[in-house]
């Protein structure tokens, strides 16, 4: 069992995160996890950085209510725009999903030119960038990077290998084909699920999964190796709307079936004075 017994918790702008709880779970399986979705303002990928600020923020003294341990942030727009302020928020440790993905392609990447791909907002912070440079051990490393929005829509349609699929994918990656990549950063929560087109379009080019990162991360933070399976990890999951659709595509993130979520207000994610 754990030592600390408190929940580890983690948020997303939506269900997309659960690509990232996933590697949690299958690392550190004898944990409990208290996930938000904020599925009432998803996405995240196209506000501004105040907006997502403040909705992180919010998110964050949610999972603080529960008595986390750590904070992970699962949304790679919130980690890009966010995690600053989270960190100075709060007194529990907060991992995101950038460092530990730049670190692993700074280390990965053979030729010295990485790919970056995410929402428009991930993409215009910068954060990848400046976080593979601050990896790079005075390494000469370019990075190229390319908003792929049509990507989180597609994939929460269900359409992870269609040719539909396939032809908006050549189109956004042409120009990082043509930058030789060698190394690509899938730089929002969605894209693990599309690993099939991207591997048949980008041969030879390392895939990084964030959320594999950044789960490793988290064992590092909580100085220990992977757990034995002992159980299945408990998991709370909460959403601030819920639809019809959840189920489906929560199980597919995820990769395992999961409860019924418990609808949270979004009126009640309040910022309280102190959320220490
Ligand atoms: N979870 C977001 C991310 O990883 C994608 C969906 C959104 O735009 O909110 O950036």
């Amino acid at each position: 069992m754990p030592t600390d017994p408190r929940p580890i918790g983690v948020f997303d702008s939506g269900i997309g995160g659960l690509s990232v709880l996933k590697h949690l779970a299958r690392l550190l399986p004898q944990e409990t996890f208290v996930y938000l979705g904020d599925t009432a303002r998803v996405p995240y990928g196209n506000k501004s950085a105040e907006t997502v600020r403040t909705y992180s923020s919010q998110c964050a003294a949610f999972l603080l209510t529960h008595d986390v341990k750590m904070i992970v942030v699962a949304c790679n727009t919130a980690s890009a725009l966010a995690l600053d302020v989270l960190r100075s928020m709060v007194s529990v440790p907060v991992i995101g999903v950038i460092e530990p993905a730049a670190r692993e392609a700074a280390e990965r990447t053979r030729n010295g030119h990485i790919g970056v791909i995410g929402t428009r907002a991930t993409i215009a912070s910068d954060s990848y960038a400046r976080s593979i440079e601050r990896f790079s051990n005075g390494r000469k490393l370019d990075v190229h990077s390319r908003p792929c929005p049509l990507f989180v829509p597609l994939v929460e349609e269900g359409w992870l290998d269609s040719p539909a699929t396939r032809l908006v994918a050549e189109e956004y990656l042409r120009p990082l084909i043509a930058n030789g990549i060698d190394t690509l950063v899938l730089g929002c929560t969605h894209y693990p699920l599309l690993n099939t087109v991207l591997t048949a379009i980008l041969p030879g080019v390392e895939l990084i999964d964030c959320g594999e990162c950044a789960a490793v991360d988290a064992l590092r933070v909580l100085e220990t190796g992977p757990q034995e399976p002992l159980h299945m990890p408990l998991i709370y999951l909460y959403v601030t709307d819920h639809t019809p659709a959840f189920t489906m595509l929560a199980r597919q993130f995820l990769g395992m079936p999961v409860d019924e979520p418990v609808r949270v207000n979004v009126e009640h994610l309040v910022l309280p004075p102190d959320i220490r």
